[in-house]
């Protein structure tokens, strides 16, 4: 029974969303937030414990877990992909020296369960692009990508050799309103809303034709909880599930956004390095072994996502 969680990232896009939705279920004194960089949101600062953490130190973060009784854990603290090519360094001690300080915290402590999302990033180019299955070849060649094949095989490895609980997600874009994404190539899903809601128009870095999977971040926070909370023994895969939504290509979103706002007009700057990260990714993910392990199945369409996501953003910037 997980009953006292820590949350690494819990500032980020998914921290920030995560966090409300394991304090509604586990208690709001029972999820803590762990941040570095960047400020947690109010709601999440307002409403139960939080701490300052490096993950890129593994004795404080054993020391939290042991002072605070602390069982399990969701490792979010990530630089994107795009943050994480401008800043080498800083990437590997995040994403690859952090990830290792918490999984050897985290078994140093004993503790039960631990959840590392992982992301579309992890498959490559000569990866099959549509309807990836769960099982291909994952040759990814951006920073990121790579961080995150090491994360998924880390967390297979450490569930099998040391018997330490990891599970996580591949999780597709992920599309939010309340804290906006920062560093990835998915993000220009996120900006348009923006765009579309402040000035009626965007400019899209991703070229017309570029489909990737998205999900809207309901779905993203629902995979992370079910996934830690799926029965054990019914589980064959760790953490590497494919998790799969909906697929849009730039000109598709933007028709979509123009329902709501009929004057919204997209034009394209395209950037090399997000078109050259998007163009290695897939379009869309089979997550049949999700499905059948966990019951995975996403409430969010592309028109239910652009009702929900322009209502809420909208009353986010405009009052
Ligand atoms: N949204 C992420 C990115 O664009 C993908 O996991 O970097």
């Amino acid at each position: 029974m997980m009953k006292r969680i820590l949350v690494t990232g819990a500032a980020g896009q998914l921290g920030s969303e995560l966090i409300p939705a394991l304090r509604e279920r586990y208690g709001n004194d029972n999820v803590v937030a762990a941040w570095r960089r960047t400020a947690l949101t109010d709601e999440v600062a307002d409403t139960g414990p939080s701490t300052q953490l490096d993950v890129t130190e593994q004795q404080p973060i054993e020391r939290y877990i042991r002072d605070n009784g602390i069982d399990s854990l969701y490792h979010l603290g990530s630089l994107l992909s795009v943050a994480a090519e401008a800043n080498r360094p800083l990437a590997h001690r995040v994403n690859i020296i952090g990830l290792l300080n918490v999984l050897e915290a985290a078994c140093n402590t004993g503790l039960e369960r631990v959840v590392i999302p992982s992301s579309i990033a992890a498959f490559g180019v000569d990866t099959p692009h549509d309807n990836t299955p769960n099982e291909t070849l994952q040759r990814p060649t951006s920073l990121y990508g790579i961080s995150k094949v090491f994360g998924e095989l880390m967390g297979n490895y450490f569930f099998e050799r040391v018997g330490l609980d990891v599970r996580g997600v591949r999780l597709p874009g992920v599309v939010s309103w309340k804290v906006e994404p920062g560093g990835g190539t998915t993000d220009y899903a996120v900006d348009a809303f923006y765009g579309a809601i402040r000035e009626g128009r965007y400019t899209c870095y991703l070229r017309p034709g570029t489909y990737l999977p998205m999900m809207y971040v309901p779905d993203a926070i629902k995979s992370l909880i079910e996934v830690a909370e799926a029965d054990l023994a019914r589980l064959k895969h760790h953490a590497d599930y494919n998790v799969n939504s909906m697929s849009f290509e730039p000109e598709e979103l933007a028709a979509a956004i123009r329902r709501r706002v009929p004057h919204f007009e997209m034009t394209y700057d395209i950037d090399p390095l997000r078109q050259y990260i998007a163009d290695s990714w897939p379009n869309s993910l089979d997550d049949t072994v999700a499905r059948e392990e966990w019951g995975w199945r996403p409430d969010y369409d592309l028109e239910a996502m652009v009702d929900d996501m322009y209502e809420n953003l909208s009353r986010k910037l405009l009052g």
